[in-house]
């Protein structure tokens, strides 16, 4: 895996041998971007299938399974992917264990394989959707670090240039982990795509300026009636671009749609520590004691997103129909949902 908590300064690659070791990597965001987690998930369980002994297989393999599943809970690529695995344990159970992680392993690269494919198709979707020349404003990271391939946000900008658009990129910094200075940036000047990097608080004033002409992030997990939860100041962005009537678009491969979960309250919102937001570079910026809140993810109420761009096209609103019936096949599996509060 590319160490992306070292971005943009150091490029490593770490090799990982155990799976507590690829558990560990996505809680410490070496690999992160709710598809590339799905994907990280499924190698780390055909890699943990390998050695686990053959006549408790099955239990074992399931203990790994939930290990997994505990490492972050917003993303639901994450669940999707588990699941994926699971089922082809729950088919197999009768086979000789060998040919079970041979199974295993076959699994995870057709997932990989498959989000290959649904980047690339989500991505020729979505660049119809941007206009032919215009500058678009993005938040954290979805693009190919996120991803297996392209990217889904960062897929779709890319696609509209390769179709010959004229588009040019904001990227909000996206406090605390910075997504968008160090990794969005990072991929776009690879890219060769003109970007410029702006504070969080900026947005506004730049839309306010005309200088924004559509807005397009990625997503962790988006609820059957369309809420959509993303990096924590997506909520934000959505508002603002409401308030200046530019379009709002979520590149969202149907690996990250939940139609388990009815709407945008029931997604567990993960909360990081609060070395995040109290330091930079190992330097503590925060007053010692002062309390911290760092939620990673927040949610946007369906009404502000113009549309959802899926690999099987794009929903418009009412999502909870359009999403229906672009999303086929399995579900989430053991996802975790949030409870409704009691009043
Ligand atoms: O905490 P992160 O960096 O894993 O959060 C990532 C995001 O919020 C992305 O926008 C989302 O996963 C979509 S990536 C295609």
């Amino acid at each position: 895996m590319l160490d992306q908590r070292l971005l943009p300064n150091r490029e490593v690659y770490r090799l990982y041998r155990d799976s507590a070791d690829v558990i560990r990597a996505i809680k410490e965001l070496v690999v992160r971007g709710a598809p590339a987690i799905g994907v990280a998930a499924a190698m780390g369980l055909a890699l943990g299938a390998r050695s686990l002994p053959g006549d408790r297989f099955s239990r074992d393999f399931e203990k790994l399974c939930r290990a997994f599943a505990a490492a972050r809970p917003t993303a639901v690529n994450l669940f999707w992917a588990i699941e994926r695995m699971r089922r082809v344990v729950r088919e197999n159970g009768q086979r000789p264990v060998d040919t079970l992680r041979t199974l295993l392993e076959r699994e995870a690269l057709t997932i990989y394989e498959e989000d290959l494919d649904a980047n690339r198709r989500l991505s020729e979707h979505g660049a119809a959707l941007l206009p032919r020349k215009g500058t678009i404003l993005t938040h954290c990271n979805a693009g190919g670090l996120a991803t297996a391939g392209i990217g889904t946000a960062l897929g779709v900008i890319v696609a509209a240039r390769d179709a010959g658009k004229k588009i040019s990129v904001f990227a909000d910094e996206t406090r605390p982990v910075l997504q968008g200075a160090r990794l969005t940036a990072w991929e776009l000047r690879r890219e060769r795509i003109p970007v410029t990097v702006i504070t969080d608080n900026m947005a506004g004033h730049f839309m306010q300026r005309g200088k924004i002409d559509a807005v397009i992030v990625g997503t962790d997990r988006t609820a059957a009636n369309g809420d959509v939860a993303n990096k924590i100041g997506t909520y934000s962005v959505a508002v603002l671009a409401a308030r200046h009537k530019i379009p709002f678009y979520v590149a969202a491969p149907t690996s990250s749609i939940d139609l388990a979960c009815k709407n945008g309250e029931k997604i567990p919102i993960e909360e990081r520590s609060p070395d995040e937001v109290s330091h930079v570079n190992g330097k503590m910026l925060t007053p010692r004691g002062v309390k911290i809140a760092n939620p990673a993810f927040d949610v946007t109420p369906h009404e502000l997103v113009t549309a959802i761009i899926t690999e099987n096209g794009v929903a418009r609103p009412p999502y909870s129909k359009s999403l229906a019936r672009l999303v086929g096949g399995a579900g989430a599996g053991d996802a975790p949902v949030r409870k409704r509060r009691s009043t």
